[in-house]
């Protein structure tokens, strides 16, 4: 069981932008991906769920091949993806955002048990909200759809990191319900304090793919990661 990228090259234009990426994410786990801006991040999350097809290699989910099913197909069998800069919907109130992904009240119950924060603002308009809690609203939307595997792209865009750091634990919290989370992250410190594996990428290639802790206490080779 679980979210794996075998082999994968994705191509963009003038070329590939991503090459020869394998990653495994387990359910549970949070795995946290790093590289500077145009290394690949986006595109790498973007081939597992479908919003750009891999030039060559393949993506199974749950030991299923789900290189050749559209986005739509991925995320009704459990894959979200919160794709960068994503928003939510301004003039909804934080209810009737989490109304979009939820199936029932219960999903709704369980995304909102997440974020005491916003159990006061449920009938708010999000467009009122603070930065930081927009974010919460964006990520319990995506909880409240059920996944079994998560994608998240920069979702700290914007954010003093002050802020983020209040989505980590809640992060942590969707993976121990068992979701295994893919976090894609600026804030590379923060986010490899959660994860139990870690990958860099640099123009497209792995240039550091394991344990998160030796990436944190030895800053050459985060930097020297980061280089290429
Ligand atoms: N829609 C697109 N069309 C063509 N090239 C793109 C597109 N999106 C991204 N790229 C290019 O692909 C490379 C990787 O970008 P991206 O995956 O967004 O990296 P990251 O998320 O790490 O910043 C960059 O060189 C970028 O310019
Ligand atoms: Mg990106």
């Amino acid at each position: 069981m679980s979210l794996v990228l075998n082999d994968v090259t994705v191509s963009r234009g003038v070329g590939p932008v991503i090459s020869n990426v394998s990653l495994e994410i387990k359910p549970g786990e949070v795995v946290t991906l790093v590289g500077p801006n145009g290394a690949g991040k986006t595109s790498l999350l973007e081939s597992l769920s479908g919003v750009i097809r891999p030039s060559s290699g393949s993506i199974t989910m749950d030991d299923v091949d789900i290189t050749k099913l559209s986005r739509r197909k991925r995320s009704r069998t459990g894959l979200q993806h919160v794709e960068q800069g994503r928003m939510i919907f301004p003039s909804l109130t934080v209810l009737e955002n989490l109304r979009l992904t939820a199936h029932s009240k219960a999903d709704i119950e369980a995304a909102i048990s997440l974020f005491p924060e916003l159990e006061k603002r449920m009938n708010s308009a999000t467009v009122l909200l603070s930065g930081g809690e927009q974010q919460m609203v964006v990520l319990a939307r995506a909880f409240a759809a059920k996944p079994k595997y998560l994608l998240l792209d920069e979702m700290s865009l914007g954010l003093a990191p002050v802020v983020f750091m209040r989505l980590l634990p809640i992060i942590q919290q969707i993976a121990q319900t068992g979701v295994g989370v893919l976090l894609v992250e600026q804030f590379a410190h923060l986010a490899l304090k959660i994860a139990s594996d870690s990958m860099v990428i640099t123009s497209g290639h792995v240039s550091y793919h394991g344990d998160p802790k030796k990436l944190l206490d030895n800053e050459e080779l985060l930097r020297k990661s980061y280089m290429g």
